[in-house]
């Protein structure tokens, strides 16, 4: 069977290829086109597509590498068909970046890229890239794989996708810092069934020392949702600042920020000019997330609108009119990517909570 997707068109019979995925390797290429390096390798190749599109789309020179002999069959067919140059391995993915350094690294396994994980920080010089498809573990479902992966506590909460982002985030940043790596996230989102990591590599033990500044713990109160974080080395008490109840501390995971909006802006207008250029509208959604994405007030945590409304026992009033309110009182407020209910915010839970009950007694009116 042949696809299109981008510029390319490969053969896909007998290996792995998920069209599902065509939209994350749209918002790949569109931000690859900002990040630096020129050897890029796609370690889990299976069809070559990623790769391939890299080579294609960006111009990177580009390494395939699967281990199954019949993938790499089909990648070389993929190659010849889209007249590109591509050097092809097959080796174990491990073992290959054991061997070698390379600017660019990607990794998009089959569920949990946790076994990978090591090599990519020794053999990336410049960029990561990760896929994870583990999302039971990631967000909190799945409490024991997530501590045997990722060495990290957490449980589901409402909102889950941004605490399986900050735990992946978190184990790649801290397993970096082994290698005096520091990494310096350009875009981290999760949609689907899958997460997906960007990232930029600096080799400096200062800056890999730093990187502790901005892992750390969650602290959660499942009876009022009041959250506070606290840093690597602090204690905090086991009682909620709000209600009193009991608290529940998550973590180690990542704190600081989980995107470059600078260079995705950059990424977003090269991408355009392309299009018209192009004529294309090929990455116009992809784009177009990647702007929202881009705009996002940088707080920790957002609220999910519907469990709030649910523990007041309100129902939700329209995220708009709840975004507007909060801008009005001065807070920075806006949606989010990972859910189409949730609530970037600077404001308190207590404060949240005051403004969702005042917009619908207006509401009422
Ligand atoms: C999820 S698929 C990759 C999909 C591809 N990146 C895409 O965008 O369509 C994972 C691929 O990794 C390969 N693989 C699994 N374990 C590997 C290993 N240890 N070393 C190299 N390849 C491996 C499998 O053969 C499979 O083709
Ligand atoms: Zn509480």
């Amino acid at each position: 069977m042949l696809v299109k997707e981008g510029f390319a068109e490969v053969e896909v019979s007998g290996v792995f290829y998920n069209p599902r995925m065509k939209f994350c390797r749209d918002v790949d290429v569109i931000v690859f086109s900002v990040m630096p390096g020129k050897l890029y390798l796609d370690a889990l190749s299976a069809s070559g597509i990623r790769g391939i599109r890299t080579k294609l789309e960006v111009g990177k020179e580009v390494v395939l590498n699967d281990i199954n002999p019949r993938a790499v069959e089909v990648i070389k067919r993929n190659i010849q068909r889209n007249k590109v140059h591509a050097e092809v391995c097959r080796e174990d993915a491990n073992i290959l970046m054991r061997k070698r350094h390379f600017d660019h690294v990607d990794i998009d396994p089959f569920g949990s890229p946790a076994n990978f994980i090591d090599s990519i920080c020794f053999s990336a010089k410049k960029c990561i890239s990760v896929t994870a498809t583990d999302t039971a573990a990631l967000c909190g479902s799945a409490v024991n794989s997530c501590l045997r992966k990722y060495s990290c506590f957490v449980e589901k909460l409402e909102f889950y996708p941004e605490v399986g982002l900050r735990v992946l985030a978190g184990k790649l940043a801290c397993e970096a810092t082994k290698y005096d790596k520091a990494l310096n996230f350009v875009v981290c989102w999760a949609k689907e069934h899958y997460y997906r990591i960007h990232a930029i590599v600096k080799r400096s033990p200062r800056l890999s020392a730093k990187i502790y500044e901005s892992v750390g713990y969650l602290v959660y109160c499942k009876n009022c949702l009041w959250r506070k974080t606290v840093p690597i080395g602090e204690t905090t008490s086991n009682t909620c600042d709000r209600c009193g109840g009991k608290v529940k501390v998550y973590g180690p995971m990542w704190l600081g920020k989980l995107k470059n909006s600078k260079l995705l802006n950059r990424a977003c207008r090269e991408n355009l000019k392309l299009s018209k250029v192009e004529s294309s509208n090929i990455y116009d959604e992809a784009r177009s997330f990647l702007e929202k994405l881009s705009a996002e007030v940088d707080s920790q945590f957002y609220y999910e609108l519907h469990e709030i409304c649910r523990r007041l026992r309100i129902s939700p009033p329209k995220i708009n009119v709840v975004l507007e309110e909060l801008r009005n009182r001065g807070f920075e407020a806006s949606r989010t990517v990972l859910c189409g209910t949730g609530v970037k915010c600077n404001a308190e839970i207590g404060e949240f909570e005051e403004i969702l009950i005042d917009v619908l007694s207006e509401c009422n009116l």
